[in-house]
């Protein structure tokens, strides 16, 4: 079987892109320092004083089926939990190093309690993989920042091909002894460290041996501002199959040099950290989450949003809270998310966005708006529209109406008046039309 074929890629795809929304959940020792996941390498925490978070790690608190109640109520269908960061402590009992959470106070496997528990509650899962590795002497490029002269000095390198092995190793043990995998996230490239300098055809060898449909992000080759082989015609077989925007969602769907879409998921974090940071209340709001999914939906793409749990192992609370308020606006407008792609040549609207399902469109207002809201270029193929929140109908303008000569100016486009200019939305984050399209 041709795993790069564009059929297979599509088949891999297919859950994914129907799904839409997923969880992201950075979590480690970090969250025990609580300033983010690069905590150590920005402030230079030495090997010695990153040691006692190891001796001190003791999430008393981590219910993973509680984490997965949270996602499913959120309406998020996926998640990925870091397996390992870029401080190098596994979060899972790998064999090929003591830096890991089953020789902390902990004792527990997280990785496997976190799957158990997130596919008893339906939901696909992913593991995330860091390329980097701030705790192995044989990574290259740390001295001076996180290795000191002494510790560089009881630690002589023995080649970078030492740390492939390792990562290699530690790759094969998440993939054949934690069941089915849907996602693996490896992150990430930069410079000279990328592609077949990571191994990337014997990993994505054994990604196919034993994860056949499992899906790959794109960093084996790019980075979240970054891309590589999956933006060309021909992508290499560890081109991977999405691409990852970090923090931002883009202006357009990304293109390939032949026009033909690229599968992409933007990755967001809900404060300004990935890790847990304790003094960062800078949270988005659920509408401002909203409006992202619908906005990646609109142009083709998918939205994962992170969490940081805490050093105790739990969601912060205003997080939680965050997504159980997007959770309802889902129950209410989800069939304008799952199953549904870009709307061509339709993503934008003057007040919001378009995303489509079938014959279905639908209208994503953002704004309110006292003019009548204008449906470009579709007058002839509107079968009905409703309100997706009750049914309800939403009536075109009468172009014999007092106002009607005016917009007779555009033809093909229709027009409908929704709410009093004092009314807010019925769903003020995104309110949803749908508009039944005849077939064509
Ligand atoms: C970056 C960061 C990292 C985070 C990731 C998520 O590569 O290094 O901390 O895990 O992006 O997209």
């Amino acid at each position: 079987m041709d795993f790069n074929s564009k059929e297979a890629r599509a088949k891999r795809l297919e859950w994914f892109q129907y799904d839409r929304f997923g969880m992201f959940i950075h979590w480690g020792l970090y969250a025990i320092p609580a300033r983010g996941e690069w905590v150590r390498y920005y402030e230079g925490i030495d090997d010695e004083h990153y040691e006692p978070y190891f001796h001190e790690f003791n999430p008393i608190h981590y219910d993973p089926r509680q984490w997965a109640r949270i996602a499913k109520a959120a309406g998020m269908k996926y998640a990925v939990l870091t397996a390992k960061h870029h401080d190098g402590f596994c979060l899972f009992d790998s064999k090929y190093t003591d830096f890991k959470s089953t020789n902390t106070p902990c004792g527990k496997d997280l990785v496997r309690e976190f799957l158990d528990a997130f596919r008893a509650e339906g939901l696909k899962v992913g593991l995330y993989y860091s390329l980097l590795d701030w705790h192995h002497p044989d990574y290259p490029d740390f001295d001076g920042i996180i290795h000191t002269k002494e510790w560089r000095a009881a630690h002589p390198r023995t080649g970078f091909d030492t740390y492939l092995t390792y990562m290699h190793n530690q790759i094969e043990e998440l993939l054949t002894g934690y069941g089915k995998l849907d996602i693996m996230w490896f992150d990430y490239s930069y410079g000279e460290m990328r592609g077949e300098k990571w191994g990337a055809s014997k990993i994505v060898e054994m990604v196919r041996k034993y994860q056949p449909d499992l899906l790959m992000d794109d960093r084996l080759e790019g980075a979240g501002g970054s891309v590589g082989s999956i933006a060309t015609a021909d992508p290499l077989p560890y081109s991977g199959d999405f691409m990852c925007p970090e923090c931002l969602v883009p202006f357009e769907c990304p293109r390939n040099e032949t026009g033909e879409p690229i599968p992409w998921e933007s990755g967001m974090t809900l404060n300004d950290h990935w890790g847990y940071a304790s003094a960062d209340n800078n949270y988005k709001t659920a509408c401002d989450v909203v409006r992202d999914l619908s906005d990646c939906v609109s142009k083709n793409g998918n939205f994962i949003l992170n969490v940081g749990p805490d050093a105790l192992g739990r969601i912060p609370a205003q997080a939680a809270r965050i997504l159980g308020e997007v959770g309802e606006w889902l129950q209410i407008n989800g069939d304008s998310i799952y199953g549904c792609c870009m709307a061509e040549n339709m993503q934008y609207h003057d007040f919001g966005r378009y995303t489509k399902k079938g014959n279905k469109l639908y209208l994503h207002l953002y704004e309110k708006t006292n003019r009548p809201v204008r449906l470009a270029g579709i007058l002839d193929r509107i079968e009905r529209i409703r309100l997706l929140r009750d049914g309800s109908e939403v009536a075109l303008l009468d172009p014999n109406s007092f106002h009607g000569p005016i917009y007779k100016q555009f033809p093909g486009d229709a027009f409908f008046f929704f709410g009093g200019r004092s009314e807010e939305l019925p769903d003020p984050w995104d309110t949803v039309f749908e508009i039944t399209l005849k077939a064509d």
